[in-house]
């Protein structure tokens, strides 16, 4: 019984000891979690209950461990945690200060990408490769980006600084600092504040299929009027 007893103590101990750590460690990345998801309320629910931020732990050991090239044990770890988040993080992946995963099922994250400071990822992201490119496949994100729920963001592209990308865009190309960008493929909407009018730009229409639904309607539109 005292021998139950003492193990339970020495296990709650542990347990305070490692929370005790990550609060230290991971105090800005609590804060920011606090700061930007409105459900949060306090710090100690974040640090004990939110799997953004416990991905989050076991990625920053599994960086260090592929740094110095303990490729295996690093990936283990990236495995385990994939197993009790939800969300994988690639090792090999630079992630900045102040990442923030809300809700985190789905999210996957590929060994090449970078990913700036104070950047928010919602549910289901994936910021992948197309699966053609070598080297450097996965997308860099800027600072401040937020990438909505759903978005895959995929190649060797780069997400300006500011920008926002719309939940279930997918974006191949490119995007500007400070824009929105959303549907399939990803197209911008706004820059620098200013709605981008779609029918008007031919700098940033991606979609082909839109453009030849544009031109039919204008053809309609002219026969329209003849009659
Ligand atoms: C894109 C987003 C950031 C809004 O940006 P915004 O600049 O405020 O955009 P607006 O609401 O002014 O919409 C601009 C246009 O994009 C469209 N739009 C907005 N979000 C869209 C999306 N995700 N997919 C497709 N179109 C979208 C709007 O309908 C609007 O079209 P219109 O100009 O033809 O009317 C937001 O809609 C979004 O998707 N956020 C992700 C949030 C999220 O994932 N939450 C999960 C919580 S669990």
């Amino acid at each position: 019984m005292i021998c139950l007893v003492n193990i339970l103590l020495i296990l709650l101990g542990l347990f305070v000891v490692k929370n005790a750590l990550v609060a230290a460690f991971f105090f800005q990345e609590i804060r920011a979690a606090q700061k930007r998801d409105p459900a949060a309320k306090g710090f100690v629910e974040v640090l004990l209950l939110y799997q953004g931020l416990h991905a989050l732990v076991a990625y920053r050991i599994a960086h260090i461990l592929y740094q110095v090239r303990l490729f295996f044990v690093a990936r283990f770890i990236s495995q385990l945690a994939r197993f009790a988040t939800g969300i994988e993080i690639h090792p090999g992946a630079k992630i900045g200060k102040r990442f923030f995963i809300d809700h985190g099922m789905g999210v996957v994250v590929g060994e090449t990408s970078i990913i700036g400071d104070d950047v928010l990822l919602y549910q289901g992201v994936t910021l992948g490769g197309t699966g053609v490119e070598q080297g450097k496949r996965h997308p860099t994100i800027g600072n401040n980006v937020v990438i909505g729920t759903g978005a895959k963001v995929l190649g060797n592209i780069t997400i300006g600084d500011n920008s926002y990308v719309g939940a279930n865009a997918v974006v191949i190309k490119d995007v500007p600092p400070n824009s929105t960008v959303v549907g399939v493929p990803g197209r911008i909407t706004k820059q620098e504040g200013r709605k981008i009018d779609i029918s008007l730009d031919h700098i940033h229409v991606l979609d082909p299929i839109m453009q030849q639904i544009e031109e039919l309607q204008e053809r309609l539109d002219k026969i329209e009027k003849k009659q």
